[in-house]
């Protein structure tokens, strides 16, 4: 979610998870290793979580560190015997010329030579490229968005967009997008290399190609561009991948964030109400101010060339970036690679709203590992499909071609173009399985098995209640959903040899959310989970060097906790057993964690310290404070965004 408010869960009464999983159960599930795992360890014919009072399982994880307490307050923490580095902060110099950071002189030439707000996706590749060094690399960083209130002295959430001066607009037009910078461990310290020649900022100025079925369809052309193949700025890159030839795809997730005026203005109010726009929500940013192509008034079709997936090569400052638009048009979260066995290239996709889907695009063409200029218009080509998952254990992927089954001309997709720029609406025909807000997707190098994190569904309703899109589904078997799962998707194949594009995979519960100790939540996680461990609203997974799943959180709910790391296993008998490794101040988000190939470095993104997320957080007042070990840049406003570096004192992997 971006900058989307959420609420905390309703207070109303919930249904019991037996109650409610126990219906799914009667539909026919019988897969769900973690339940099963849960069965052989109780004895016991009844799939039970780990309730507070009984004996504790004993802990089986292979991770050793000591776990750290829950914990939430205006302080990052991490694991005894660890070390904390803040490797960049919003307004960090990325160049040798870059301006020192003085929020009062602050505008878009300067922030374009800075490191962005609201750092998201992070990677770090090693270089020389293809290599594996593990002290050398690229960090290549996308920023969500800009929280202006929480930028700039003297502004409030309920009047910032007025006093904003248009200096601090195109800063904050400068400060979102992606950085790419060189990185080098020197010590135990890691270093921006100022004269990297592959640093690089991308932002809302920056021109982009957009190629595809939907390049130069009429509905993407506008007064400055009338070949609609051409276009200035990527905006709310949340997360995203990496490409098997080493480019970035950078999900676009709401440009709605961006847009001024009023949307029912617009042509086909069809799509413009299932794309989610929401008045609320728009014009975070006052850009229509100053650039009209922002206003829908000025330029109706410049909305529909956002939301994409774009491509950037962070090894060529010098390359256009590329919206390539077979990879459909929604909010989207990542983008993660995978290969096919036949060597076609296969992304899997969230779309992060409330009963949304899960997407997956596969390549025409095999890529090619010998010729990267081989592969650099591959992602324009292929089948776009969408996830169904069914009671037996499988799943479907469902191509969405026009032309195909119920996606004919008459209901609106008369050729490819109509397909991607009504993404949702081509899955709806379909029937595709409404998920509780699709976050991140992770391949497991060793398993292949997938991982993908649903964060949460507070409008996700009981069995027979309301319509059926918004009814509880195995996938999916909470209603209300208040805390969030993961699922595991498991494709044909050998753990070497999975075949990520197949027309079905299997699938299983990996862990349902919440508080073990409050059996109402239906919290499912391995019975020796701590009073640390559990977790709710997971965003982002990756897996380290080791094999191990670590999740990111967005946004549980203002009690005990703030957004924290945890670590857990896949496989074995720690599997699905989290382990609390980093907290970060309230108000942020944690994000994207990567690793250094040795696996004795992670660096993880924490984006809006201080932001608040809930009407009724009893710290709203005090929040703005700044904290006390977190990187400030003035008394009175909150803590700056920043990328954070974590790793053993004794240099040693993580978790060992
Ligand atoms: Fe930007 Fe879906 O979180
Ligand atoms: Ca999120
Ligand atoms: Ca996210």
């Amino acid at each position: 979610m971006s900058n989307r408010q959420k609420t905390r869960p309703r207070p109303n009464p919930r249904r019991a998870f037996a109650e409610t999983y126990g219906e799914v159960l009667a539909t026919g599930i019988e897969r769900r290793s973690v339940l099963t795992g849960l069965l052989a360890l109780a004895g016991s014919s009844v799939a039970m979580p780990f309730l507070g009072g009984e004996a504790r399982a004993a802990d089986t994880s292979t991770l050793k560190f000591t776990e750290l307490k829950r914990v939430r307050d205006r302080e990052d923490h991490w694991p005894e015997g660890y070390g904390r580095q803040i490797l960049a902060r919003w307004g960090d110099a990325l160049f040798t010329d870059s301006p020192a950071f003085d929020v009062a002189k602050l505008d878009g030439k300067a922030a374009e030579r800075q490191f962005g707000y609201n750092n998201d996706f992070t990677y770090y590749m090693p270089l020389p490229f293809g290599l594996d060094s593990s002290d050398h690399g690229l960090m290549i960083v996308s920023h969500e968005y800009a929280t202006p209130f929480l930028m700039f002295p003297g502004l409030k959430d309920e009047d910032y967009r007025e006093k904003l001066t248009d200096d601090q607009i195109r800063a904050i037009m400068a400060a979102v997008g992606i950085s790419v910078f060189e990185v080098r461990k020197a010590g135990n310290k890691w270093e921006i290399v100022l004269d990297g020649k592959l640093n690089r900022r991308i932002h809302m100025g920056t021109e982009m190609a957009i190629s595809g079925p939907a390049a130069g369809d009429d509905r993407l052309k506008t007064k400055a561009d009338p070949a609609g193949r051409t276009v200035f700025g990527t905006i709310s890159n949340c997360n995203g991948g990496i490409t098997p030839w080493g480019t970035m795809l950078s999900g676009e997730e709401g440009s709605m964030d961006v847009f001024a005026g009023d949307f029912k203005t617009l042509a086909n109010q069809e799509l413009v109400e299932r794309q989610g726009w929401d008045e609320e929500d728009n014009d975070i940013y006052g850009v229509g101010r100053i650039e009209p192509r922002f206003r829908f008034e000025e330029e109706p079709n410049e909305w529909m060339r956002f939301d994409w997936v774009v491509e950037i090569d962070p090894l060529d400052p010098t390359a256009k970036p590329v919206k390539r638009t077979a990879l459909g048009r929604f909010t989207h979260e990542g983008a993660q690679c995978a290969v096919a066995p036949d060597g076609h290239v296969v992304v899997f996709m969230g779309d992060d709203d409330d009963f949304e889907y899960l997407y997956r695009f596969v390549s025409r063409d095999p890529w090619n590992p010998n010729d990267r200029a081989a592969n650099r218009d591959l992602l324009d080509n292929g089948t776009l499909s969408v996830a169904k998952f069914s009671s037996d254990g499988t799943m479907q992927w469902l191509p969405l071609v026009a032309g195909e089954g119920p996606l004919t001309a008459e209901a609106g997709f008369g050729n490819q173009a109509d397909v991607v720029l009504n993404t949702r609406g081509a899955a709806d025909l379909l029937g595709a399985t409404p998920m509780d807000a699709p976050e991140g997707f992770i391949v497991h190098p060793r398993t292949g098995k997938l991982y993908v994190a649903m964060t949460e569904n507070e409008d996700r309703l009981a069995a027979g209640e309301g319509e059926e899109r918004e009814q509880v589904n195995p996938a999916n078997p909470r209603g209300p959903n208040p805390h969030g799962h993961l699922l595991e998707l498991m494709p044909p194949g050998s753990p070497d040899k999975p075949d990520y594009a197949a027309a079905s995979f299997k699938w299983d519960v990996f862990v349902l959310c919440g508080n073990p100790a409050v059996p109402e939540e239906g919290a499912m996680f391995h019975p020796a989970t701590s009073d640390n461990g559990w977790f709710t609203d997971p965003d982002n997974l990756s897996v380290d060097p080791a094999g191990r799943l670590w999740v990111a959180t967005d946004g549980p709910p203002p009690a005990g906790i703030a957004d924290a790391l945890f670590v857990m296993d896949t496989e074995g008998e720690g599997r699905a057993l989290p382990k609390l490794f980093y907290v970060a101040p309230v108000g942020s988000e944690c994000c994207s964690p990567t690793f250094t190939p040795d696996g004795k470095t992670v660096f993880v993104s924490i984006q809006h310290p201080g932001e608040l997320r809930f009407e009724d957080d009893e710290d709203a007042t005090s929040i703005a404070d700044a904290g006390t070990n977190w990187p400030d840049f003035k008394e009175g406003l909150p803590a700056r965004p920043a990328l954070v570096v974590l790793s053993r004192d004794d240099q040693q992997a993580l978790g060992s």
